[in-house]
């Protein structure tokens, strides 16, 4: 009998650990891991490359004429090295940028950026068999996910672990100011007009502050294995 391969959504909140349970999930299980978070940071990307950020200002509707244009897709590699392509060159240190980080919620709150990435998003998902991280997965993008988890931590935690990342990226920045980006960024997710982030009723609750890596991804196995089962 050939196993169900499901569709797993993780939502949340920037720097709780999605992004890391997501693929070490996807390793766990063999399946496609997409950090949908990349996708509003590769159009981000492209704003500030081709000028559509005037003095801090998205210029949203010139945004919106050459979204056509804008390719959006994965590189073929290994779960690990999931690199984002837009219009088929890998971005992936470019887009982790603090001036990237900056200007994302933002054109994360443009509907026809949403609408787009949402089509890209369903169609790479169309046959199962992927995790997908990001604020709307489990509530806009895959409703009828199989399994739906909803990931928080405490926010000095989450802020602490960005910077680790960033720097062990060579980006010079402080705790304060990476803890202020992501409260900004929080408050913009969770009060925008299009798909804010919202815990849906029937998306488990997961705290990562206490948890261990490996911790976490044993405790979240045991629940896909109990709906593998089902
Ligand atoms: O996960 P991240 O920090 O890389 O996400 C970057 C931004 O993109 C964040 O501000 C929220 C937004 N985002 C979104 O609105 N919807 C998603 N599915 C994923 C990310």
């Amino acid at each position: 009998m050939v196993k169900k391969r499901l569709i797993i959504a993780i939502d949340g909140y920037s720097g709780c650990g999605k992004s890391t349970i997501a693929k070490d999930l996807a390793i766990a299980l063999n399946y496609t891991f997409i950090d949908s978070g990349a996708m509003y940071r590769g159009i981000t990307l492209f704003a500030i490359q081709n000028n559509l950020i005037k003095d801090g200002s998205i210029q949203n509707e010139q945004l919106i004429k050459v979204l056509g244009s804008i390719q959006i897709g994965f590189s073929e590699l290994p779960v690990s090295k999931n690199h984002l392509l837009l219009n088929g060159i890998d971005v992936e240190e470019e887009i982790r940028t603090p001036e990237v980080a900056a200007l994302v919620s933002k054109i994360a709150t443009i509907k026809e950026v949403r609408q787009k990435l949402v089509v890209i998003q369903r169609e790479i998902g169309r046959n199962g068999g992927i995790v997908m991280d990001g604020r709307d997965i489990g509530s806009v993008v895959f409703p009828n996910a199989d399994v739906k988890l909803f990931i928080t931590a405490d926010n000095t935690i989450r802020a602490k672990r960005r910077l680790k990342e960033m720097k062990a990226k060579g980006i010079q920045t402080t705790l304060k100011a990476v803890l202020q980006n992501l409260e900004e960024r929080d408050e913009l997710d969770r009060t925008r007009k299009e798909s804010p982030l919202v815990q849906t009723e029937d998306a488990i609750l997961i705290d990562t502050t206490d948890f261990t890596r490996e911790g976490q991804l044993k405790y979240i196995l045991e629940i896909i294995q109990g709906k593998l089962k089902v």
